[in-house]
């Protein structure tokens, strides 16, 4: 059974991850209303992969004889000054997410946790990419400067992202349903 501190943790952290979601959709919004819809695309695709990193600690504690407790999400930020700045907030976003990964990991290890060990070991792998990814878009965006076409070819770049299949995000797949 999953001790009180490392439960509260976690459920703070499903707010995390869900705020995550809510937040690349906001991005995802401001893509389409500029007319950049691969960048649009990518962040759909992005929120997709928060939502399951919520179901991951979200069946976690559950799976643990814990209770899920959801937390009201913030106020968002729905504009950006650029694409740029659009990708290093995302960049900043992620490496706030790794810290508190780091933190439940402090956590489990000093309640002796662990049965969690694996579930926050693929946590903190998947923030190596989580950085990397955001991190290098935006060093791409401030390299590209005021470059239209060279703003519009990465946009085509992150198109093809592909979502996993069914994502209730992809319209392709909502459209079919
Ligand atoms: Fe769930 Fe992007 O970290």
């Amino acid at each position: 059974m999953i001790g009180d501190r490392l439960m509260k943790a976690m459920n703070d952290q499903i707010r995390n991850e869900l705020e995550s979601f809510y937040i690349y959709h906001s991005m995802a919004a401001y893509f389409h209303s500029i007319s950049l819809d691969g960048m649009a695309h990518w962040m759909r695709c992005q929120a997709h992969e928060e939502m399951i990193h919520a179901m991951k600690f979200f069946d976690h504690v559950i799976d643990r004889g814990g209770k899920v407790i959801l937390q009201d999400l913030k106020q968002l930020k729905t504009e950006w000054s650029s694409p740029a700045e659009a990708f290093r907030d995302a960049y900043k976003h992620e490496q706030f997410i790794t810290g508190k990964i780091n933190e439940l990991s402090s956590i489990a290890r000093e309640e002796k946790d662990y049965t969690s060990e694996p579930l926050l070991a693929w946590f903190l792998e998947e923030q190596i990419e989580e950085e990397a990814s955001a991190g290098k878009i935006a060093d791409e965006l401030e390299m590209v400067g005021s470059d239209k076409s060279a703003l519009l070819l990465l946009d085509r770049e992150l198109a093809t992202r592909t979502f996993p299949p069914g994502s209730p995000f992809d319209p392709v797949a909502y459209k079919a349903a």
